[in-house]
């Protein structure tokens, strides 16, 4: 068996900022309300002609793949979590392999895991990469929520932004302790239709009905999202914590989706855990979705925060409703 190590990251965020003002001019809403239900104060929107999801997750593996020592054709697996894809079919994988040049036909999958997609793919690279299967795979997450907000619903559309994140995971040759120790996964179907996108797939299709309705973007019942999301994220770091032996003190940072900061602070609160040492960046970004983890996982490696040898938790948490978390040695 082989050791898995986070070789590389990169993250990308669309230069276009939208602020709550702005938002405040679009809906009935205020900076207010924003700042004080979810801790957000602007989010980026990406050039739908250049920035759509494979554009995005471009720059990100870009810098991911250069920061883990590589070249694009050392990759063999490329795990793109996205949500709102850049088509149906082809995959978004393929398209980001033609982005980076990639030339020696490695395997493209999609995942749709909505927020926790990432984390998804986290587990199953780990799994790929530990039984000498693969040894270098790209896990991408990447959305452009913008493209199925509705921009008149204040409910929603205040939360999310676009943005990109991306990581190297390698067979660790460097025998320096850096490793997977764990990961849990989860999906509760049942509550699937409290975050939902209902038109525009093989079963409800897209009619001048739906879009006169309105009905192709997102719908959420935020209460229960909210409840399950911080209910689900504590269970699963704490099991993660428990069966192999761990506190909370001996995590150096945690890392959780940057859902909104509410969700983040009752998720520490349930676990116990001190706020300076949670890793959040969701005031200038919102949430968005899977890419969330990653990026701030990429900006707080590259100013220094997370250091090589810490002991590192993520716990993300989405539409399905899915869940996840992962525990790992940097
Ligand atoms: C969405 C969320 C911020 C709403 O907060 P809340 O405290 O549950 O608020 P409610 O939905 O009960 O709405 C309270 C009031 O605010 C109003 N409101 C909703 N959005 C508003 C906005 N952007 N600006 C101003 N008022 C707003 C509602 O209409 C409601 O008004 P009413 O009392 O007159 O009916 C909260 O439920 C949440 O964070 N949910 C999780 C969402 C999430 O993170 N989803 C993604 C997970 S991956």
């Amino acid at each position: 068996m082989f050791a898995t190590k986070i070789t590389g990251t990169g993250k990308f965020h669309p230069e276009k900022v939208m602020t709550n003002d702005d938002l405040s001019k679009m809906v009935d809403t205020s900076d207010e309300w924003i700042m004080q239900r979810t801790g957000i104060k602007e989010r980026r929107i990406a050039n739908p002609e250049t920035e759509y999801p494979s554009g995005m997750a471009f720059y990100a593996a870009q810098d991911a793949i250069k920061n883990a020592g590589l070249e694009p054709n050392d990759i063999s697996l490329i795990i793109f979590s996205v949500t709102l894809p850049d088509y149906l079919f082809p995959n978004t994988a393929s398209q980001l392999q033609t982005k980076l040049g990639i030339s020696n036909e490695c395997a493209c999958m999609d995942i749709n895991a909505a927020c926790t997609g990432w984390v998804y793919g986290l587990q199953m690279a780990d799994a790929l990469i530990k039984t000498g299967v693969h040894k270098h795979v790209l896990v991408v997450g990447t959305e452009m929520t913008s493209a199925f907000n509705n921009w008149e619903d204040r409910s929603s559309c205040v939360l999310f932004g676009d943005g990109a994140g991306a990581t190297v995971l390698s067979q660790n040759e460097d025998n320096d302790g850096a490793q997977f120790i764990d990961s849990i996964l989860s999906c509760d179907g049942t509550k699937s239709g409290s975050l939902i996108l209902k038109k525009g797939g093989s079963k409800s299709p897209i009619t001048h009905e739906v879009l006169d309705n309105k009905e192709q973007f997102v719908s959420m019942e935020g209460q229960i999202v909210f409840k399950n999301a911080v209910k689900t994220m504590s269970r699963h770091c704490a099991t993660l914590l428990k069966r192999n032996n761990l506190t909370t003190e001996d995590i150096d940072w945690f890392v959780p989706h940057q859902a909104n900061l509410r969700i983040i602070e009752t998720t520490a609160k349930l676990l116990e855990y001190p706020m300076d040492k949670v890793i959040c960046n969701v005031e200038k970004y919102a949430n968005t979705s899977s890419a969330s983890i990653p990026a701030a996982v990429h900006e707080a490696f590259t100013d220094g925060r997370i250091k090589r040898g810490q002991t590192v938790l993520f716990a993300a948490f989405g539409a399905g409703l899915t869940s996840g978390a992962v525990l790992l040695k940097f």
